[in-house]
């Protein structure tokens, strides 16, 4: 592992720690014990029947939503490379009494770690940016699905991620595209739940890309992409200007430009 995913990875299992506390209710874990399903209104819409399927949830962090794929009836494993979070999903899956596995590893080497003839790989919402290689990611998720095994992915649209809310303006910031060995350095000094514990490894190193890697690199994995769709919200606040839209979702202000900020999809491995 490189000096930048080991720096990740212990800012991660930091963010683990103060998340499951969840003393802002960002992650409604609560809610969660209590029986509600928590995954957020785009995936849930548009998942469809997941009941009875094996399913993978690659980057599960703490395992709220792997837990709500189990509740739902799949049958599944969370994969993540931070140990921290690791040990807390493993502790809310006894807390709440649902079924899943959870191992710990690079999300490159699924196949090695999770084996492999999945039905579905679910991912979502602060993933592929942690990702230096989005080639090892898309044959990662081809290599652990059957043939006619689908891939559902929702996440911050690409071609939002290279801006930054400079004052009341939201404009380009970084390049479009990272190069491996250059990610972007993002200083925080607490993490984005709004939970006011220092971090003591207070900056991310992550990538940005384009729409087309995304899919090109699902295409060359050997999948078929069968919808892809843009949103109008996120899970969290992007730009500080983003204002509250209900179910945990935010949007930008009135008087702002539309745009896409978030973006889902479903591709199946071919035969
Ligand atoms: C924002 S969280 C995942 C999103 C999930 N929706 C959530 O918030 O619960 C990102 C996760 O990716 C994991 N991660 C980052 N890089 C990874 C890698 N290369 N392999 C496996 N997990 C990784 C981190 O440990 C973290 O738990």
């Amino acid at each position: 592992m490189d000096a930048f995913k080991r720096s990740n990875r212990e800012n991660w299992n930091e963010r683990a720690d103060v998340h499951v506390l969840d003393r802002t209710g960002f992650y409604a874990v609560d809610a969660f014990l209590a029986g509600s399903d928590v995954l957020y209104p785009i995936e849930s819409r548009e998942i469809g029947d997941i009941s009875g399927l094996k399913l993978a949830h690659f980057q599960c962090h703490i395992g709220i939503d792997t837990l709500c794929l189990a509740r739902r009836g799949a049958i599944a494993t969370g994969l993540d490379f931070s140990p921290r979070a690791i040990e807390h999903a493993r502790e809310l899956s006894q807390r709440s009494g649902i079924a899943a596995d959870f191992v710990e590893g690079e999300v490159y080497d699924a196949p090695e770690h999770i084996g492999t003839g999945f039905d579905m790989v679910f991912t979502s919402w602060g993933t592929i940016t942690w990702l230096d290689d989005i080639n090892a990611w898309a044959r990662a998720i081809a290599g652990v699905l059957k043939p006619g095994g689908r891939l559902y992915f929702a996440d911050s649209h690409p071609g939002i991620m290279n801006h930054e809310q400079i004052g009341d303006v939201i404009r380009p910031h970084y390049d479009w595209r990272s190069l491996r060995e250059r990610p972007e350095r993002f200083d925080a000094p607490t993490t984005y739940t709004g939970d006011d514990t220092p971090l003591k490894v207070a900056h991310t190193f992550e990538w940005m890309r384009g729409v087309s890697d995304v899919v090109g690199s699902l295409l060359k994995a050997g999948m078929r992409l069968d919808f892809l769709r843009e949103h109008e919200q996120l899970p969290f606040k992007l730009f500080p200007m983003m204002i509250d839209a209900g179910e945990r979702m935010f949007a930008l202000p009135a008087g702002i430009p539309r745009m896409p900020l978030a973006l889902s999809l479903q591709a199946t491995r071919k035969d």
